[in-house]
């Protein structure tokens, strides 16, 4: 067995090659004067691991290049992110079905897809090989164990991310909650846990993605009004679009963590070994 990533998960990807205890392949990346990619493998196996994350088209242009390249080998494709899966709905007529395009096109030529935490599990019934998806709720509560809170209370952001933060919080043993919105009036909005108090407690928000950072700043601000102690965040996807690092920051979170499915300064915990537990357990 050999790993090999793209240029956009070359840590995640040594990690697993780690913890399979197996090489890690080398891939010389370049372009064309066009702009068009080019890559080489400089060796194959009979069973390759790639690892790509999507955060952004030449990402995936990357993945279907190695995918090629290891034509003939049993492939298990390792999409740690995959992008354009927030739109797995048509909301709009003349829309496309974007995370159905994606999971269609990954499933060429490889024999299995592992994803970690898919925004929605509905997607994967889109590919054509069989799919896992990881999740990382035993990491983050890993991670979370490791800092020193006062009453801590872990939170959703909405009803839909319930049952992560749930699985979160039963790791460290702490209470958990989900956030309400209620509509005050026209433009006013009001969010707070639906059965718990904030006050005095230091919050901790989980979610799968951290994109814009929009959700999350809303929530800070009003669990800080509503007397939170402190609020964290730790998500999977570090997307961190539109400066949502540096503004979360600014709006008075205390941390803003992620995995490494997104290789960033905030990144963490690492998805190395839910990786690796995928790879070896599911085939
Ligand atoms: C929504 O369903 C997701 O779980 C995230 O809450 C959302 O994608 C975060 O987006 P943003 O950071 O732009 O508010």
């Amino acid at each position: 067995m050999l790993v090999v990533s793209t240029e956009y998960s070359q840590i995640l990807a040594a990690n697993v090659a780690k913890g399979l205890d197996c090489p890690l392949g080398g891939v010389k990346f370049s372009r064309f004067p066009d702009g068009e990619q080019y890559l080489r493998l400089s060796a194959t196996d009979r069973h390759m691991v790639i690892v790509g994350s999507i955060p952004e088209a030449d990402a995936l242009i990357q993945i279907l290049l190695l995918v090629d390249a290891c034509e003939g080998a049993e492939i298990t494709l390792v999409v740690p992110y995959m992008g354009y899966a927030r739109q797995d709905k048509r909301f709009h007529e003349g829309e496309p079905l974007s995370a159905r395009v994606i999971a269609r096109v990954l499933s060429t030529g490889v024999s299995r897809v592992l994803t970690v935490n898919i925004h929605d599990r509905a997607v994967l019934s889109h590919f054509h090989v069989p799919v896992r998806d990881a999740s990382l709720a035993g990491e983050i509560g890993r991670y979370l164990e490791k800092s020193e809170f006062s009453s801590p209370l872990v939170l959703a952001p909405d009803e839909g991310a319930a049952a992560f933060a749930g699985q979160v919080a039963a790791v460290c043993g702490w209470e958990t909650d989900h956030l309400e919105k209620t509509r005050i009036s026209g433009n006013e909005v009001r969010m707070a846990p639906r059965n718990l108090e904030a006050k005095g407690r230091d919050v901790v928000i989980v979610d799968d993605i951290i994109s814009t950072g929009g959700t999350l700043a809303t929530a800070v601000a009003m669990l800080k009004e509503q007397g939170a102690r402190s609020v964290s965040s730790v998500c999977v996807h570090g997307v961190l679009a539109e400066g949502a690092y540096a503004r979360l920051l600014s709006g008075g979170v205390r941390e803003v963590a992620c995995s490494d499915t997104l290789e960033r300064a905030c990144s963490r915990y690492s998805a190395a070994g839910a990786v690796v537990d995928g790879i070896e357990g599911c085939w």
